[in-house]
């Protein structure tokens, strides 16, 4: 295959050329690419992985002012309905406070500080379990026991303290700064990007966090690159272009990255890989395909032929029309990220959603989040959101069957983070050095936290 040679030196095919020659061709969106640029290529400072110093910092300038996910609209469906999202020491109270109003109220009793709610549920009002102060879904106070005794307090002005909440894609996003950014344009391109791959048309079937044994930043990182791919999941190569991934950084975006990763066609490192042999090995990892043969005839690609298996599948479950969709949105890895700590996917066939946290205040350890997000049927309706499966930090991923294939991919990037985070405490080397082109999106997100950092 012939094209332009956008980054000197990665082998070939581009993720460009390949869907230059698919069948069903790409949305726009997936037609661009955008290498990093001037972004410089210093070292990254170990500081922020270990220290409690800069994790305190992060709290205060990350943690308490930036968009997060807090969980999905499908949750919270009638008045009343809520979900506690917390991030290290903040904790929230995110509930659906009228018919078409969701609200975000911190966790906390403005008595003596208990806090509110532990899980969420669905309630007419908050009443603390202590003494019995209680709130309206408005934040109002609606009891006082023993209101005599408590001369200083001005029932009317007495209420909750609030969080901003936004909706996006079918997320509840908070953020606790009360000047902060709107959510629009905190989102950058991202609603641009995601106008084919509407999220909001989704649903949360799977939920599954773990506690992670590293720094939520090193567990974020690691599933933001495919370099470590041929060393980590050997298995995969057969099927998955992992050095010819595209990595997006948009000069000017700030919360928002990309990288596309086609899937189908072998990665470029192998020889003589035989379309029988992509499908044998994507079939083995992937139940997804499984079913009648799929029969790669003269002229024909194992690609092609993968793409036309997944159409017809998802069109199955879904009980949608599905013919159309083009082979990137069938079958390729397109993983975007969003400042801090959310990773969308886009596409249809991998409908998957990350999401990292400190774990508490420590900062060697981390939660980290895999969800699902599958089609609605054609008239909106879905089953119940799936709650959240909590995995400790001994338990691997392979514990919750509902990840599929995923599982095996996410314990082996779970046995090396262990090994950063206890190689960087004993490195002698101040900083970790990154790859120019497919460690990019890593320096990008670090650009933006050092902006954060600074303010
Ligand atoms: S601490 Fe909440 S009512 Fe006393
Ligand atoms: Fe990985």
């Amino acid at each position: 295959m012939t094209g332009p040679v956008i980054v000197q030196g990665r082998p070939g095919p581009s993720v460009q050329e390949v869907l230059a020659t698919d069948k069903n061709p790409a949305p726009d969106v997936m037609r661009m690419e955008s290498p990093a640029a001037g972004l410089g290529l210093e070292d990254i400072g170990i500081e922020r992985y270990v220290s409690q110093a800069w994790h305190d910092r992060e709290v205060e300038k990350v943690w308490r002012r930036t968009w997060q996910i807090a969980c999905r609209v499908e949750e919270l469906p009638d008045v009343g309905d809520h979900i506690i999202y917390e991030v290290a020491s903040e904790s929230l109270i995110v509930v659906r406070a009228a018919p078409d109003q969701i609200k975000a109220y911190v966790n906390a009793c403005l008595h003596r500080g208990t806090i509110l709610r532990k899980d969420g549920g669905c309630v007419k009002q908050f009443r603390c379990p202590f003494h019995g102060f209680s709130w309206s879904l408005q934040g109002k106070l609606t009891d006082l026991p023993a209101a005599w005794d408590f001369p200083q307090i001005n029932r009317a002005e007495f209420n909750l303290s609030e969080a901003k909440t936004g909706v996006w894609g079918g997320f509840v996003f908070i953020n606790l700064d009360p000047d902060c950014e709107p959510l629009e344009s905190y989102l950058e391109i991202l609603p641009r990007h995601f106008e084919s791959f509407a999220l909001e048309d989704r649903y949360k079937a799977v939920h599954v966090a773990k506690i992670m044994p590293c720094n939520w930043k090193l567990s974020m990182e690691a599933f933001i690159e495919a370099y470590h791919v041929p060393m980590a999941h050997t298995q995969t190569l057969p099927y998955y272009g992992d050095s010819n991934t595209q990595y997006d950084v948009w000069p000017g975006v700030r919360h928002v990255n990309r990288m596309i990763s086609v899937q189908g066609i072998a990665s470029p490192a192998l020889d003589d890989i035989t379309p029988e042999m992509i499908i044998k090995n994507m079939r083995r990892d992937v139940p997804f395909f499984d079913g009648d043969p799929i029969v790669v005839g003269p002229g024909e690609t194992a690609r092609a032929k993968l793409a036309e298996r997944a159409r017809e599948k998802m069109s199955r479950s879904s009980g949608r029309d599905l013919s159309q969709l083009s082979d990137t949105e069938s079958l390729d890895l397109i993983q975007y990220s969003l400042f801090p700590n959310a990773v969308p996917w886009g596409g249809q066939s991998l409908p998957v959603c990350y999401r990292f946290r400190p774990y508490g205040n420590n900062p060697e350890m981390s939660i980290m989040e895999i969800m699902f997000l599958f089609a609605k049927a054609a008239d909106g309706s879905h089953p119940p959101p799936a709650k959240i499966r909590w995995l400790s930090v001994d338990e691997p991923w392979a514990t919750a069957p509902e990840l599929g294939s995923a599982a095996r991919i996410s314990d082996q990037d779970t046995d090396n983070l262990k090994r950063i985070q206890r190689g960087l405490r004993a490195t002698k080397k101040p900083g970790v050095t990154l790859a120019a082109y497919q460690e990019s999106r890593i320096r990008h997100f670090h650009r933006t936290l050092d902006e954060y950092m600074a303010r």
